[in-house]
């Protein structure tokens, strides 16, 4: 099954864009390298600082022989006598991962003694810091003082996170895991169009029970809806996630601002998504909903002795979760829906998207075959005829789910 970080690099759309790693003195150096090499599978371009510190553990030749250009020499070595302004120059962004307490702390004070720490001076765009350092190292007032002080200033925190420690110890102070590292350099790569946005994303499968160990559902994982929630949270807005069984953190991490609700049923499923409803600007509905559920036999398990000769099972409808909000929306509420489908033909797909649009009250439809290759259930892309209630409508070719995502946001922004 596809993990978030595999997701995440199948995002295309910030291809060519420049990002600068930071890179200082602690044991979890090595984990940059790796970062570095997910960026660079989104066509990112890095470059790369590594501070005195981090030259102990690791060395710029790994950095740049794994691709980052360029890796930037100390001060008053290199023969560019402007190193320490060019990251602000050519980059859209800049993360140092991991940061070590020193390094926060000549930020803190706007030090330029090293190279990093004047670029970091010498740089306007968005700065994320991910520090990983000894538990006590910290929550040493300093450490605290110093981060508060960043934060106030509009640097992002990404971690640390709470585990083991290289020293032996366990408490906080651990790198960020390298799903939020990711997630998190990419948002500070991505236009920041969705800051407005609240936004509702339905998941997954729901699981109608039948007895005390069996039920109906499908094949649904949830990658389209996750897809959709990391680029919308990518993009700057609020993301609250209402997710089917098997959905979980190994595709949407805690993030800040990205909230996970997991639901069982279609019931809940309803519930969780009314109670958020109100709160919401956008609700974007990819959930495989079971559309009926199996007139439950009990809490107990149903024993083969109890019918020898076979049985038979009736259903209920469940309500459309869909249809339910997008006739009760109030105000400027958007609503993006899907169409699970297995028709014959493109054409025909495009007509059942118009219909479906029309009669879910959508302000976009995207539909896809879910018996064509490389589409619809589990598959990491889709081919889509995306349809809009004004009138829109395009084929989109096979494409990772993500870039699929990144498009629908902008259609519905656009809607
Ligand atoms: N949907 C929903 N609640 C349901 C059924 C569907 O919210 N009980 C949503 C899906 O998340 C999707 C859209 O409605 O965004 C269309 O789902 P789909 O299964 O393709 O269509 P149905 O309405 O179930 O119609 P049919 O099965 O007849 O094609």
């Amino acid at each position: 099954m596809i993990d978030v970080i595999e997701l995440l690099r199948t995002l295309t759309r910030l291809r060519n864009t420049r990002l600068h790693l930071g890179v200082s003195g602690s044991v979890a150096c090595y984990k940059s390298a790796d970062l570095l090499r997910h960026l660079l599978a989104c066509g990112i371009h890095v470059s790369a600082t590594l501070s005195g510190g981090a030259k102990h553990f690791v060395s710029p030749l790994l950095f740049s022989s794994l691709g980052a250009a360029p890796v930037y020499p100390e001060m008053f070595t290199g023969e560019e006598p402007f190193a320490h302004l060019e990251p602000g120059q050519t980059c859209q962004a800049l993360l140092v991962a991991p940061a070590s307490a020193s390094l926060l702390s000549r930020m803190a004070t706007g030090a330029a003694s090293d190279m990093l720490s004047a670029q970091i001076l010498a740089f306007a765009g968005p700065v994320a810091v991910a520090p990983a350092m000894n538990t006590l190292m910290w929550s040493n007032a300093a450490t605290q003082a110093n981060v508060a002080l960043l934060k106030k200033r509009g640097i992002h925190l990404v971690g640390p996170d709470c585990g083991d420690l290289a020293c032996g110890s366990t408490g906080h102070g651990r790198l960020a895991p390298m799903a939020w590292l990711l997630a998190h350099a990419l948002r500070l790569l991505s236009p920041q169009d969705m800051a407005e946005e609240d936004v509702l994303v339905t998941l997954g499968p729901t699981r109608e029970p039948w007895d005390g160990v069996r039920f109906w559902s499908n094949p649904s994982t949830g990658t389209m809806g996750a897809s959709l929630a990391l680029c919308a949270w990518m993009r700057g807005a609020r993301v609250h996630a209402v997710a089917g069984p098997g959905v979980d953190t190994h595709l949407l991490p805690p993030l800040p601002g990205l909230t996970l609700h997991p639901v069982r049923t279609a019931g809940e499923m309803l519930d969780q998504a009314l109670e958020l409803w109100p709160s919401v600007t956008m609700g974007m509905f990819t959930a495989a909903v079971a559309d009926f559920s199996p007139v439950p036999f009990g809490a107990a398990k149903f024993k083969k002795a109890d019918a020898p000769e076979g049985f038979s099972v009736s259903f209920t409808p469940n309500a459309d979760i869909l249809l339910t909000l997008s006739s009760s929306r109030t105000g400027r509420q958007k609503v993006l829906g899907f169409a699970a489908e297995t028709t014959a033909s493109e054409a025909e797909l495009m007509d059942l998207a118009k219909a479906k649009c029309a009669r879910k009250q959508a302000d976009v439809l995207a539909a896809n075959r879910v018996n064509a290759e490389d589409s619809g259930f589990g598959s990491p892309t889709n081919a889509m005829a995306v349809v809009s209630r004004t009138g829109r409508e395009e084929a989109w070719p096979v494409q990772s789910k993500m870039d699929v995502a990144w498009d629908l946001c902008s259609w519905l922004l656009q809607s």
